[in-house]
């Protein structure tokens, strides 16, 4: 018992200013081989007699020797890992991660494609560097037609000529290539046209082709398709009408209007003062396309349809200039959290 005085001397002069000499005080102290431990195995050499009295000795100088360390750690600033540090909060709640943004037209595009998923149209993608061949010449597009213009395409060389695509009709072409009929494919994809920028015109934006061939498709298969299309992308009051156009790859042509969604068809800008918007072109594929791709047009029969993705993410989010798309502007991209 003079002994344990001793320690407890000693103990209390105990000095320890890092947290590497509070560990050596802890080895020394409270450690498996340390002090209290060999001061513990005394009780065994203790008469029974005095084994109560010893033990309480024993009691209060463990809790003398524990306290000496608790005060040792705190004055040199803690122990991160130990539920006694005073200086950290253990119920904040775990850091912030910010919730990323899906690009506008990422969002729309996947709404579109996811749509006509559940048509059971699959997805198909080519290549935005083309050949004439499958941007012009399959789709039945005349030497002279306008978009071959210098003006429109952006020609990589001329002989032979290659370009990025000016719609995403070229896709069609190269299912109907390497795919026998039925056949029926959503084709999303860039495209490029050699426009000046503006609010209204861009020299990229995007497109999504559709393709329907199988024996009996009918202009009612296609109007059915795509006014469904628009109900599901729009809700159940949007009205459409499709009004006579002229595409070289389709006869006969149309194109689909909507009753304008930022207006209400009171007349705007956007619609100009029509209370219509076009959101697509379409048709029944014209017999000289199939028969390009050795598709037997007197068996076969077929709809497509085009549409622009900007087109319809203005209409949806009230998206009023196409150079809001690629600008980057976090203050715009970021209105769109949350979008899927
Ligand atoms: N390729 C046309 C364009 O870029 C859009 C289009 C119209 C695609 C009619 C089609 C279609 O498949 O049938 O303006």
């Amino acid at each position: 018992m003079q002994q344990i005085e001793k320690y407890k001397q000693e103990i209390a002069a105990a000095e320890a200013n890092t947290p590497e000499a509070v560990e050596v005080f802890r080895i020394q102290y409270l450690g498996t081989k340390g002090l209290l431990k060999t001061v513990m195995g005394e009780m065994k050499n203790v008469p029974n007699e005095h084994k109560k009295a010893f033990g309480q000795v024993l009691n209060e100088f463990k809790q003398f020797v524990e306290a000496k360390f608790e005060a040792l750690q705190q004055a040199v600033g803690g122990d991160a890992n130990s539920a006694s540090d005073k200086s950290f909060d253990w119920s904040l709640p775990g850091s912030f991660v910010p919730v990323g943004t899906r690009h506008p037209l990422t969002a729309v595009r996947n709404q579109i494609v996811s749509i006509f998923k559940t048509l059971g149209f699959a997805i198909a993608e080519g290549p935005e560097i083309e050949d004439d061949w499958h941007n012009f010449g399959a789709m039945n597009l005349p030497e002279d037609h306008p978009a071959r213009d210098m003006q429109d395409t952006f020609y990589i060389s001329q002989n032979p000529a290659w370009l990025l695509r000016t719609h995403t009709s070229s896709t069609q072409a190269r299912v109907m290539e390497s795919q026998k009929p039925p056949i029926r494919v959503i084709c999303p994809g860039r495209v490029y046209r050699n426009e000046t920028i503006s609010a209204r015109a861009h020299c990229f934006f995007h497109q999504i082709e559709g393709l329907y061939i199988d024996e009996n498709v009918s202009f009612a298969d296609l109007k059915q398709t795509l006014y469904f299309f628009v109900q599901e992308m729009f809700g159940k009051d949007v009205k459409v009408r499709f009004r006579p156009s002229y595409f070289p790859f389709t006869e006969p042509s149309a194109e689909m209007d909507i009753s304008c969604l930022i207006c209400d068809s009171k007349g705007c800008n956007v619609c100009k003062h029509t209370g219509w918007v076009e959101i697509l072109g379409s048709g029944m594929v014209h017999p000289k396309v199939l028969e390009n791709f050795g598709i037997d047009s007197n068996k076969y029969t077929g709809f497509a349809f085009g549409m622009g993705v900007e087109r319809i993410c203005q209409l949806k989010y009230q998206v009023n200039d196409l150079r809001l798309y690629s600008q980057n502007d976090v203050r715009f991209l970021k209105q769109f959290t949350g979008v899927v």
